[in-house]
């Protein structure tokens, strides 16, 4: 009998149906248990966002600073398997998220765990990623396998769609000619098939190998521009204005208000213009960069830490 955690926290619940999918296998046997424990803010992070506090929540994401998460019901319970499935918000875990990941419940939930990480993102993960890796490993958890659930639609049509999607809570087309915002349900779906191979490899204690089989399935896909994309904008830009912000305060504060809203117009600045420019260097140096990108490809798909 195998006991299952999934922790996850979803605003339109796309991650939850997503997290439900995954289960399937698991519910279907009568070999497992399988505990969901959604994550939940004491103050809750409004969906559909307002304008505002979609930006508000900008520098607390980039700088990893927790907000006040309800303790899990849990109990004592010990389990065999971790499903840690979170959003990315600002190429950063969601806040709620990564405030779970802070807390002291996760300290004794994930020590000499096996954890899977379940993403259902747009498309920039990988930075964010990163640093739930590095939290795991300090966490004393043994990340097993990740899984990726993003976005097929390009990057700057898929930004108005899914700006449309988070400020109206709308899944349809924008002007009926953007594309449908989300991951494609034919995608959410298919979830049901990685739990398949989780499931499979846990029964035969192959654990070391799942990964590989998850990358055969195509589990995760790594995009070479956008992660170039993470490396200046959500490494140095993001970071830069995170602390320019947080310098007149926290969160709501109204003092900040002034720099927050400048942010707000540097950021559809930011994704119109130096996006681009960025793919077009990217394409006139990729031909010298083969190699690297070739690595990058291999070592961000994988589940191992750089430093270890
Ligand atoms: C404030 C905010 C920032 C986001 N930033 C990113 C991002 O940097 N990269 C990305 O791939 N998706 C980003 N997303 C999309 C989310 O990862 C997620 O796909 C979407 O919010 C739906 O998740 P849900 O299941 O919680 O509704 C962002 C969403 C929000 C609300």
């Amino acid at each position: 009998m195998s006991k299952i955690l999934i922790l996850y926290y979803s605003q339109s619940g796309q991650l939850e149906e997503i997290v439900k999918n995954f289960a399937k296998p698991f519910e279907d046997s009568d070999n497992n248990t399988v505990t969901y424990a959604n994550i939940e803010p004491v103050t809750e992070y409004d969906f559909p966002w307002k304008g505002y506090d979609f930006f508000d929540c900008f520098p607390e994401s980039v700088n990893k600073i927790p907000c006040e998460i309800k303790p899990l019901d849990l109990g004592d319970e010990d389990f065999d398997l971790i499903v840690f499935a979170y959003t990315v918000w600002y190429m950063a875990p969601s806040i709620p998220s990564n405030s779970f990941l802070l807390s002291d419940q996760a300290k004794r939930i994930f020590k000499n765990k096996p954890v899977i990480t379940l993403l259902g993102i747009r498309n920039m993960w990988i930075i964010a990623q990163e640093y739930v890796k590095e939290r795991i490993a300090e966490l004393g958890g043994n990340l097993i396998g990740n899984i990726v659930l993003q976005d097929r639609a390009e990057n700057i049509s898929g930004i108005v769609s899914i700006s449309y999607f988070l400020f109206t809570g709308k899944k349809d087309r924008f002007l009926g000619i953007f594309p449908k915002p989300g991951i494609s349900q034919k995608e959410i779906d298919g979830t049901e098939e990685f739990g398949k191979i989780v499931k499979n490899e846990l029964v035969s204690n192959q654990i070391e190998g799942l990964q590989k089989k998850l990358l055969e399935q195509k589990a995760v896909k790594v995009n070479p521009y956008l992660l170039s994309v993470e490396k200046t904008a959500g490494k140095r830009m993001f970071k830069l204005w995170a602390n320019f912000i947080l310098k007149k305060g926290g969160p709501g504060d109204h003092t900040r208000k002034a720099r927050v809203n400048t942010f707000r117009w540097y950021f559809p600045f930011a994704i119109l213009l130096i996006a681009p420019l960025e793919y077009i260097f990217f394409l006139i140096f990729a031909v010298f960069r083969i190699k690297h990108i070739r690595d990058d490809k291999s070592y961000y798909s994988d589940i191992k830490l750089k430093s270890n």
